[in-house]
């Protein structure tokens, strides 16, 4: 056949697409493995860092197995399951259509059943995380929300996806601002939610500012969304009523 001619040119190209599509296939099916692996590391590192527990030089793994318990959560009752394997949960497959009303974070559906992360001080659980997601001003942010055994008292907050803009909503990831979470309160003396970001820096001596976050200048709209996540996921709707059982000083352990 010669060179020039069309059938060999053809030959050639299906050919080659047949051997590339196979490398390609046979990659991706190999190294999915390592990628969900390596997903499930970062993610552990993420719930670690909002309850305080990351430094650079943390064995990720090692601290995960001794301090932290996943568990499922049923955000209709309040109560954690017993008989259900966090590794199995499907959100999916139990999830509900939110009423517009309803959806003040933008997230279309709630599941049923969420894992969330029990952090063990010895014995006694002096951390629960949570997995909070909601939208900014161009996509929806994904982290994890850490609070004291009490279900009031912020111990950390951080975020591992989004599409906000760098260096302005983008800075929902920075240290500094995350760092002003530390310590805040959600709610007051009733079930409403009063922690949330402010326009602007907190006066310290403002009685308001227990609940009260700096806002990210330049990004309000994203501070909005954080505030908006925050208000939707601690409600009634979400874990309010379990964060109600924790403060009314159900245990964990
Ligand atoms: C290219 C571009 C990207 C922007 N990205 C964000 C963003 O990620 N988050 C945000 O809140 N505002 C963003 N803004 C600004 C908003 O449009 C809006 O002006 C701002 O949220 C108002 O905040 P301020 O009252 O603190 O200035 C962006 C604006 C431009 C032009």
């Amino acid at each position: 056949m010669s060179n020039d001619s069309i059938a060999k040119t053809l030959l050639v190209a299906i050919g080659l697409s047949l051997v590339c599509s196979v490398i390609v296939s046979v990659s991706a099916v190999g190294l999915k493995p390592r990628q969900e692996a390596n997903a499930e590391a970062a993610r552990r590192a993420e719930i670690l860092r909002s309850a305080g527990l990351l430094e650079a030089d943390t064995d990720v793994d090692a601290v995960f197995r001794d301090r932290v318990e996943a568990r499922v959560l049923d955000l209709d009752s309040g109560q954690i399951v017993a008989d259900m394997d966090p590794d199995a949960l499907d959100g999916a497959a139990t999830s509900t259509m939110l009423l517009p009303e309803e959806d003040i974070a933008g997230i279309v559906r709630r599941p049923r059943y969420v894992s969330v992360y029990l952090v063990r001080d010895g014995d006694d659980v002096d951390k629960v995380v949570l997995p909070v997601h909601g939208y900014g001003l161009w996509s929806t942010m994904y982290g994890f929300l850490a609070l004291g055994a009490d279900g009031n008292t912020v111990e950390g907050l951080s975020f591992y996806q989004h599409g906000e803009t760098p260096g302005l909503g983008g800075e929902i990831e920075n240290p500094r601002w995350l760092a002003g979470w530390q310590g805040k309160k959600v709610y007051g003396d009733g079930e409403d939610v009063r922690l949330g970001v402010i326009k602007g820096q907190v006066d310290p001596e403002s009685p308001q500012s227990e609940w009260q976050v700096d806002g990210l200048s330049g990004a309000t709209l994203t501070s909005n969304g954080v505030t908006n996540m925050i208000h939707y996921w601690l409600g009634d709707g979400a874990f309010g009523p379990f964060l109600a059982r924790l403060r009314n000083g159900e245990s964990l352990s």
